[in-house]
């Protein structure tokens, strides 16, 4: 292998690892459940996740996100994709702020 495509090579390696490095920098400890817990799903999830997540997970696209139970039952998955990680919501933003609250009300077991 010529040094010249190596390095081509090497190039297209770390950009492609650069684009999947989604991380939010969130840890698990920023997400411990909160002594007190005042967020529930009626007067907190319901509203984020139909904010941000609903426009594609209630029909189409799985995991379904349309209920609570549906919500608890996809709680890891959710922390990966959308606190730990900034793949979701797939079209919009949330703030790391925001992120953190979404994990810690999912940590509490999203009463
Ligand atoms: C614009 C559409 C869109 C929005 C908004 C969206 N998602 Fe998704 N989501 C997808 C699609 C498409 C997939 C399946 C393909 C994939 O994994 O990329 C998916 C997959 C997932 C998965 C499964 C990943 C896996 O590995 O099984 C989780 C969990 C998830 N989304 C959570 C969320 C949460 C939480 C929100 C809101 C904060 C959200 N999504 C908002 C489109 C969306």
């Amino acid at each position: 292998m010529s040094s010249r495509f190596a390095s081509l090579l090497a190039l297209a390696l770390l950009s492609s690892l650069a684009a999947c490095d989604d991380s939010t920098g969130i840890v698990a400890a920023d997400i411990a459940c909160p002594t007190p817990q005042t967020l529930t799903y009626a007067n907190y999830g319901q509203a984020v996740i139909a904010a941000e997540c609903l426009d594609c997970h209630t029909t189409k696209e799985r995991p379904f996100l349309d209920t609570q139970a549906r919500v608890q039952q996809n709680a890891t998955k959710i922390i990966q994709e959308a606190v730990y990680h900034s793949a979701m919501p797939e079209d919009g933003s949330m703030t790391n702020a925001e992120r953190i609250q979404l994990g810690q009300w999912l940590t509490c077991g999203a009463p």
